[in-house]
């Protein structure tokens, strides 16, 4: 990856907004016991989503500890793209020269300049600034700063090292993939390449192919292959027309991606798996947990987080029937189940007969 020193304005912004995640915790816990003295529990709590929120959140409404939250999120949400571009353009100059030096290398990139953008694409997830493709250097942006030392560090557990968490889960599930012979892997939605580069490690005799709408993501997962030394074959694409051929794909896979789209949007990434596996080849993507697997209280203050914290296709995701949805397009084997310990990440699995 590539090595680069914060000046000390950003880098202290930038920890400053990575402690605000953890530091909800015990504004959450005060948020519960409110709940459980209204006699709020798995038991009295709707069904349905909608009035389970309007039951809860009619709860919460005055209770100063969920009000800071909201403040803290909206902050958040508000500042997290213009502060990690203020430190980025502090170093910008020094930055470009690497960039400049890591487009050489083993790993080949082929953007699309006449690519369809989709509607829902448009969205600027997670109210980052213009999305995915915000800033010239959004790759660098998002992947380094954002993902890596606001996200990666909130969730890093105390004595681990920075981006211990977050990356350690990607390893996991790529471990957790059922062969290790797979002559062919295609990821859909790679971004900057944490995810490829766990797939690079588990299966190192693989072709690894991984596409991205995003042209910056992109070109900064073409420096992170440089930097590392491995021959990903990148390329811009919507992961439903990949143009691939038929049956040419033994592992069609992805991390953290399906939250991110709409169910329909979902239902065509799957059938272009499908399309682009091998008879016997397997489908094996990793996201967040279900509303199913998640008690009451849990998958509303998910759903709240999703719907105010730019992420409007999550409930989508979280709640569509994704076995039947498998079982229409044609997979067999079907797996639909959280690794442990938390159910995380979820393990969506099919091949292809
Ligand atoms: C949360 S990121 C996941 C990135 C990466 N897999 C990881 O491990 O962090 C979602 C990525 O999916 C991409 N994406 C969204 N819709 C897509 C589509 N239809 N086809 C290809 N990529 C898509 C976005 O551009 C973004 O880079």
């Amino acid at each position: 990856m590539i090595d680069y020193k914060l000046k000390q304005h950003g880098r202290a912004s930038l920890d400053f907004l990575a402690s605000l995640g953890p530091s909800m915790a015990s504004l959450i816990k005060k948020q519960t016991e409110e709940l459980t003295k209204a006699g709020l529990n798995e038991a009295t709590l709707e069904e349905d989503l909608d009035k389970r929120a309007l039951q809860i959140e009619g709860k919460l409404k005055n209770l100063p500890a969920f009000r800071s939250q909201n403040l803290l999120g909206e902050w958040h949400s508000n500042n997290h793209a213009r502060i990690a571009t203020s430190a980025f353009n502090e170093i910008e100059n020094e930055l470009i020269v690497k960039f400049d030096k890591l487009q050489e290398g083993k790993t080949s990139l082929k953007l699309n300049p006449s690519i369809q953008i989709p509607k829902y694409y448009k969205y600027p997830i997670h109210r980052t600034t213009g999305g995915w493709d915000g800033h010239e250097h959004m790759g660098f942006i998002h992947g380094e700063l954002i993902h890596r030392k606001i996200v990666g560090k909130a969730l890093t557990p105390a004595g681990g090292t920075a981006y211990n968490d977050i990356n350690s889960d990607r390893l996991k599930f790529a471990s957790a993939a059922p062969r290790r012979d797979y002559k062919t892997i295609l990821e859909v939605g790679c971004s900057s390449g944490p995810y490829t580069s766990k797939l690079s490690e588990v299966f190192p005799s693989s072709r690894i192919l991984a596409c991205d709408l995003s042209a910056s993501q992109l070109v900064h997962a073409q420096r992170n292959g440089n930097a590392l030394g491995y021959a990903w074959e990148l390329f811009q694409a919507d992961g439903r027309f990949t143009g691939l051929e038929e049956n040419s794909v033994d592992l069609f896979t992805s991390y953290i991606i399906l939250h991110e789209l709409p169910v329909d949007i979902i239902s065509e990434v799957l059938n272009e798996g499908f399309r682009v596996l091998k008879s016997g080849g397997e489908l094996f993507f990793g996201d967040v947990a279900p509303f199913s697997a998640m008690d009451k209280l849990s998958s509303w203050r998910t759903d709240y987080l999703a719907r105010y914290g730019g992420e409007p296709y999550w409930r989508g995701s979280a709640t569509m029937d994704m076995i039947s949805e498998m079982k229409k397009i044609g997979f067999i084997d079907i797996k639909y189940k959280g690794m442990e310990p938390k159910n995380y990440p979820w393990i969506t699995f099919g091949r292809k007969p």
